[in-house]
């Protein structure tokens, strides 16, 4: 049985990974990382999981964690991963990233949003794990970005639509909304329950590192450079995503055409729920799940095309998708682990 770590695993898209992977029936949980929490039992910090994950957490080390795995997640802030992911390939280990470190294929932009890269040459090794789309090139990969929990939730609705010159690049604007476990778990002023519990704010309006993510992504899609208007806002729930995308309409504003669009690109995809009567999605319906739910409007005064997806930020934002792209590159049906049934409340 393929033997999984989770480096990071005791941040909150580390300790989903160990949530969906300690139920996963086809790899082994054997090491969680931690630099804060050496030699604590995973289940004192996340006593949720007391009785069902008995792991220490460990303090990092190449060899050790090479030794004991065959693929490795790294669940760490940005900028930490390009220093470690090179001397795990070195030893054989499959990884999948959840920072941005290998998301980007151009380095300048990288450079540009976050610091110097000090892997480079990876970043045209490395495959951006948007799975339904990028399915084939992450079989073969031994290392894969693992997408932005924006990007996913707007590139989802977004990239089919393009391919099909459906919507007017230049126009779109994309809306979005998350709960406050995506910004971590380390404390911080403005995740404060007094900061965010009667409050609904917008932030780095125009001024997001996922938003270059997102361009880039679709400008390679759209065979033209694509260069989106975002804004991000914090909503006072722990976990869930909810981003509305305005696009204008080009050969057709028939609802039904759009949803013809998505329903073919997704045919067969388990985790791609494309709502038919055009109602909005909720994150309440995917809390917890893997799926992307898509919702589609058209305003036809303006000939603008409204587009709406819901996710979980911790699941199809981060470990579950991650897990999904764990699934394909060991050649295992990419629904294994993650097929739990949502709450219907
Ligand atoms: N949260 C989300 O919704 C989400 C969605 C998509 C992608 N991501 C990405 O996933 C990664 C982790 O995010 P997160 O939200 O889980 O963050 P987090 O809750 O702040 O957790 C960060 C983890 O990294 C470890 N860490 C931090 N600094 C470290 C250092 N200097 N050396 C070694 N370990 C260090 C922490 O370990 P200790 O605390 O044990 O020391 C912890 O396990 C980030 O790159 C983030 O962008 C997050």
């Amino acid at each position: 049985m393929t033997r999984v770590g989770v480096v990071g695993a005791t941040g909150y898209a580390g300790a989903e990974l160990v949530r969906i992977l300690s139920a996963h029936p086809g790899v082994k949980l054997t090491v969680l990382t931690s630099r804060r929490h050496i030699g604590e039992r995973f289940d004192t910090i996340y006593p949720a999981l007391a009785g069902r994950v008995d792991l220490i957490c460990e303090k990092y080390d190449a060899d050790s964690l090479s030794d004991a795995t065959d693929l490795v997640f790294t669940a760490l802030p940005h900028q930490l991963p390009m220093e470690i992911v090179p001397a795990l390939l070195k030893r054989g280990n499959k990884v999948v990233d959840l920072s941005a470190d290998f998301r980007f294929r151009d380095p300048d932009s990288y450079e540009k949003h976050y610091q110097p890269h000090t892997a480079r040459g990876l970043l045209q090794q490395a495959v951006y794990g948007l799975s339904e789309v990028y399915f084939d090139d992450i079989q073969g990969a031994d290392l894969v970005g693992n997408p932005g929990c924006y990007p996913t939730s707007a590139l989802l609705p977004l990239i089919p639509l393009v391919k099909k010159d459906l919507l007017d690049p230049a126009t779109l604007i994309v809306d979005a909304k998350s709960g406050v476990s995506g910004a971590g778990r380390s404390p911080s002023v403005t995740t404060l329950y007094s900061e965010v519990s009667e409050s609904f704010k917008p932030y780095k309006v125009a001024a997001h590192r996922h938003n270059p993510e997102m361009d880039e992504v679709l400008s390679r899609e759209a065979g033209t450079r694509v260069q989106t208007t975002f804004v991000p806002h914090l909503v006072p729930m722990s976990r869930g995503m909810q981003t509305t995308i305005y696009a204008g309409c080009t050969t057709t504003n028939r609802r039904e055409d759009f949803h013809d669009c998505l329903q073919s690109f997704y045919n067969g995809k388990a985790f791609i729920r494309i709502r038919k009567d055009g109602s909005p999605p909720d994150t309440l319906h995917v809390r917890g799940t893997n799926y992307c739910d898509i919702g589609i409007q058209v305003d036809k005064p303006s000939n603008r095309l409204i587009l709406m997806s819901a996710i979980d930020n911790l699941v199809k934002g981060a470990a579950g998708q991650a897990v999904q792209n764990m699934n394909i590159m060991l050649g295992l049906d990419e629904t294994t682990g993650l097929t739990q049934m949502p709450y219907p409340l």
